[in-house]
C-alpha cells in the first residue's frame, strides 16, 4: 500500500536578482511516497495558485534525468540525498513523514539567482561556445564503422558525454569550480578521433573561459559525489594534462602560420 507523508518545506523565495530573498515555510500534507520531488512541488504550486498566491519558480524540463535543468539544493545537498540521482528522479520515499526539508537554489556566484529556485547557468554556455564542437565535413554521413575506435576509448568518451550540464558540481564545490563539467565536455570530444582537429585549441579556450567565470579546483571531490551521472574526477586529470600540452602545441602551431 502506498504510504502518505506530511512534509514541511522551508523554501527559498526571491523576487528577482536584486532582491535579498528569504525562507518561507509551507506544509505539504498527504503526499504520496511514490510522488517525485518535483511532483510534490507541483502539488504545492497548484495549491498556492488556487489560494491566489505566487507559485514557486523552479527549473525543470525532461523529468527523466536527461536535460539537466532541474537544480535544487535539498537539505544542503545538490539534487538531495540519493546518489547519482537528479532532482527530477528523486522520490518522496527518500524522506520520512513529518520531515522538514530545506529547498534552495544552486549557490554559486557564477549562477546568479533569477527568481526563487531558478538560477542563470549561461556561464556554462560561454564555455561550450568557445570549443564544444568538432570540424565535420559536409555531405552524406559516413558509415559509423569507417573510423575504428577501441571500445575502452569509446566507452570512456561516452561516460564523459553523460554530463547533463546541471551544475550540481559547481553548487557542491566549496570553490564554485566548474572543472568537472568543463573536463567532461572537453573529454567526450578530445578522446575520439573526430575531436582531434581542435583538441588543443578547444582545451585552451574552454579552460580559460571557465577560469573567467568560476573558482579554482583544489581537489575536494565534492563535484564527483554530487554528480547525478557519476562523472569521474579522472576527466579533470585528463583536462589538466591536455591544457599543459596546449600551452606548448598551440604556440608551436601559431609560429608556423
Ligand atoms: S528535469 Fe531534466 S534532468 Fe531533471
Amino acid at each position: 500500500m502506498e504510504a502518505i507523508q506530511n512534509i514541511t518545506l522551508k523554501v527559498w523565495r526571491q523576487d528577482g536578482p536584486a532582491d535579498g530573498g528569504r525562507f518561507e515555510n509551507y506544509n505539504v500534507p498527504e503526499i504520496s511516497d511514490e510522488a517525485s520531488f518535483l511532483e510534490m512541488l507541483d502539488v504545492l504550486n497548484e495549491r498556492l495558485i488556487n489560494e491566489g498566491k505566487e507559485a514557486i519558480v523552479f527549473d525543470h524540463d525532461c523529468r527523466e534525468g536527461i536535460c539537466g535543468t532541474c537544480s535544487l539544493m535539498i537539505n544542503g545537498q545538490a539534487h538531495g540525498p540519493a546518489r547519482m540521482t537528479a532532482t527530477c528522479q528523486l522520490h518522496m520515499r527518500k524522506f520520512a513523514s513529518n520531515d522538514t526539508i530545506v529547498v534552495e537554489p544552486w549557490r554559486a556566484s557564477a549562477f546568479p539567482i533569477l527568481k526563487d529556485l531558478m538560477v542563470d547557468r549561461s556561464a556554462f554556455d560561454r564555455i561550450i561556445e568557445v570549443g564544444g564542437f568538432i570540424t565535420a565535413p559536409t555531405g552524406g554521413a559516413p558509415d559509423a564503422n569507417l573510423i575504428p575506435i577501441p571500445k575502452p576509448v569509446a566507452d570512456a568518451a561516452m561516460d564523459a558525454a553523460e554530463c547533463i550540464g546541471c551544475g550540481a558540481c559547481v553548487a557542491a564545490c566549496p570553490n564554485g569550480a566548474a572543472n568537472l563539467f568543463t573536463s567532461a565536455k572537453i573529454a567526450h570530444l578530445n578522446m575520439l578521433p573526430q575531436g582531434q582537429a581542435e583538441r588543443f585549441a578547444r582545451t585552451e579556450a574552454m579552460v580559460e573561459k571557465m577560469d573567467e567565470h568560476f573558482g579554482s579546483c583544489t581537489n575536494h571531490g565534492e563535484c564527483e559525489a554530487a554528480c547525478p551521472k557519476g562523472i569521474s574526477l579522472d576527466f579533470i586529470a585528463l583536462m589538466n594534462q591536455d591544457y599543459r600540452k596546449s600551452k606548448f602545441k598551440n604556440r608551436k602551431s601559431l609560429s608556423r602560420t
